[in-house]
């Protein structure tokens, strides 16, 4: 089975609410009536009867949930949780109404926060940062995270049967969120994509913590950040099998390992793969996508208190449809 239908499969066996509030994008409402046929989740689509007739096109909405915010008679409890949650940042119950009616993704999370839903996903027509900050704000992270991070499932073809990684399956990140982080919040980053890579891949993560030194072959604040993070992570979480710094030939390639990082349990079997920058993550994986036509799972986001996941904005209806499955399964984690 391949990865995203291994996840349908897990989606469907307890059935969560995932909210996407792009009503004015086609791309939702083909993915809507999928996943909806498919009974992978149930879905709710904010908007106004207005704003649904003048974007669902064709699509049947029979099994899909429709909210008018307009009417919604859960909408003054949603003013008083948004005001509630960010009172001391000046929220007004106006600013909060105004807030949540122009976009709807502020709906969406505070929907999930008050028990209505189990996840959002958006982001076909809005940037990372405008799906995600309402995210952060509203959601905030898990108990004992500093910071919300992104990851990706790989799926590289050609490995099924050995080779890299879990047969051709990875964990990268962070290739979404942190423009800038220390030794302390790559070390965070690392544990969560270990956590990451068994919920999703079911096996065990052997994380590999990039850079372009393998154990001291360049000397750079750069080097030492990541060698400092993987010390964080040996002293902290003694049962995550990583090493680092390594390049990514020292990774993943058994021979190369050899040479360069002998007689580490991690390198030429690396499977999760925790970037220097949001540079190098956002550009990796593309690369990986691209060149090796890997299937790129994500950005999906860890250490949020509830799942709520970013699309790409060139995303297909298909890629909306393994979002809201990995959502809906990250719901059943939670
Ligand atoms: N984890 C948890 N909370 C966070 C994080 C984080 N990583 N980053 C910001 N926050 C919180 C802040 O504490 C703040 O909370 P508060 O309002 O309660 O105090 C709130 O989120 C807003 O934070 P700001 O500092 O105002 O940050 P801003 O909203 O400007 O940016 C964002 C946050 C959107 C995540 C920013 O870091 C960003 O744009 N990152 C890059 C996204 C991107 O463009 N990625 C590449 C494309 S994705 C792709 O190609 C798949």
């Amino acid at each position: 089975m391949s990865f995203i239908d291994d996840i349908k499969a897990k989606a469907k066996k307890d059935k969560k609410t995932i909210v996407l509030p792009e009503y004015m994008d086609s791309r939702t409402y083909e993915a809507a009536v999928k996943i909806a046929k498919e009974e992978i989740a149930n879905i709710v689509i904010i908007g106004t009867p207005e704003q649904i007739a003048a974007n669902k096109g064709d699509h049947d909405l029979t099994g899909i949930t429709v909210i008018d915010p307009s009417t919604d008679p859960n909408r003054q409890k949603y003013i008083d949780k948004f005001v509630e949650l960010r009172a001391k940042k000046g929220m007004t119950p106006e600013k909060a109404e105004e807030q949540m009616m122009s976009d709807y993704m502020y709906y969406a999370c505070l929907m999930c926060k008050c028990g209505d839903a189990d996840g959002a996903v958006s982001g076909a027509c809005h940037s990372t940062g405008n799906t995600i900050r309402p995210a952060l704000q509203l959601l905030k992270t898990k108990p004992g995270i500093s910071s919300v991070s992104g990851f990706f499932v790989m799926d590289v073809p050609g490995f099924e049967n050995g080779g890299y990684g879990e047969n051709g399956k990875f964990v990268f990140a962070d290739c979404a969120v942190n423009v800038d982080f220390d030794s302390q919040k790559l070390a965070e980053i690392a544990i969560l994509s270990a956590q990451s890579f068994e919920a999703f891949i079911g096996a065990e993560a052997k994380v590999a913590m990039l850079s372009y030194s393998t154990k001291g072959s360049a000397k750079h604040d750069d080097v030492t950040k990541v060698a400092d993070a993987v010390k964080i992570v040996k002293e902290t979480h003694p049962e995550i099998k990583i090493d680092g710094e390594l390049q990514f030939d020292a990774a993943v390639e058994a021979s190369v390992a050899s040479l360069k990082a002998p007689g580490s349990e991690v390198a030429g079997q690396a499977n999760t793969i925790v970037f220097p920058s949001l540079e190098a993550g956002n550009i990796g994986y593309k690369l990986v996508q691209r060149l090796a036509k890997a299937g790129a799972y994500g950005p999906v986001l860890q250490g949020l208190s509830m799942p709520v996941n970013d699309l790409s904005r060139g995303c297909y209806a298909d890629d909306i449809v393994a979002v809201v499955a990995m959502t809906a399964v990250q719901a059943q984690m939670a």
